[in-house]
């Protein structure tokens, strides 16, 4: 049954301060930290690499889920295993064999997730969710916080969601308190919110209003 997990997304923190960014989400409930790795070729922006995440790792314990917004995420596998991330989310657009670079993933035991833009079909993941431990879909095109959610994105969830009861599926991009409910009625369970959670006067009270959505709308339906 898929619980919640709610991941802020530290594309939305103070860089400067990325230790204490991290410590004050866990405080507030965090399930994951969620790390935005862009590369300025996949995507018009550049964020953070191995280095950072090697860093932050020896301020934390958290779950660093990672999301690489990048071309050829076969390059980077092992500095982000020995930096200590936990998780390892690909672009499917990104990599011509998915399979073989699920396996070089699995290898270093970090967790495996693939991620599909907005104008990519599901289907095109279909073949590998039984083999990944998540799948993203975005709900904005990457690159960029404080964009609009994508209605437009349900659909994929919702068909992800029926077609794999079981499966962690987390949305990225304009989740907030306005969009959480239609998110989580199509059936994701992990989200990503950098925005929303950053800018509340209260991060944990939105961390548990996600949570309570995820609850009612997924874990307990
Ligand atoms: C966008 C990133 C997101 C981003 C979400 O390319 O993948 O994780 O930080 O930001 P918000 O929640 O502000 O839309
Ligand atoms: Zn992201």
């Amino acid at each position: 049954m898929p619980v919640p997990k709610i991941a802020p997304s530290m594309l939305s923190s103070d860089f400067a301060n990325l230790a204490g960014e991290a410590k004050r989400m866990v405080e507030a409930g965090a399930d994951y930290l969620h790390m935005d790795v862009m590369d300025g070729h996949f995507v018009p922006n550049l964020t953070l690499g191995a280095p950072i995440i090697k860093c932050l790792r020896k301020h934390t314990n958290a779950f660093l889920d990672c999301h690489l917004m990048v071309s050829n995420p076969e390059q980077w596998v092992d500095d982000y295993a020995k930096a200590g991330a936990s998780m390892y989310t690909f672009h499917i657009e990104a990599t011509a064999n998915a399979a073989a670079l699920i396996a070089k993933v699995r290898a270093t035991g970090m967790k495996v997730g693939i991620a599909v833009k907005p104008k990519t079909a599901i289907e095109s993941v279909f073949d590998y969710a039984n083999d990944v431990d998540m799948i993203l879909i975005m709900t904005v095109e990457p690159g960029f916080g404080g964009q609009a959610f994508m209605n437009d994105c349900l659909p994929k969830v919702r068909a992800l969601r029926q077609k794999f009861p079981n499966l962690d599926i987390q949305v990225d991009g304009g989740l907030a308190n306005d969009t959480i409910e239609r998110a989580t009625e199509a059936g994701a369970n992990v989200i990503v919110a950098g925005t929303s959670i950053f800018s509340a006067p209260s991060p944990k009270d939105t961390i548990q209003h996600f949570r309570d959505c995820v609850l009612r709308n997924v874990t307990n339906k």
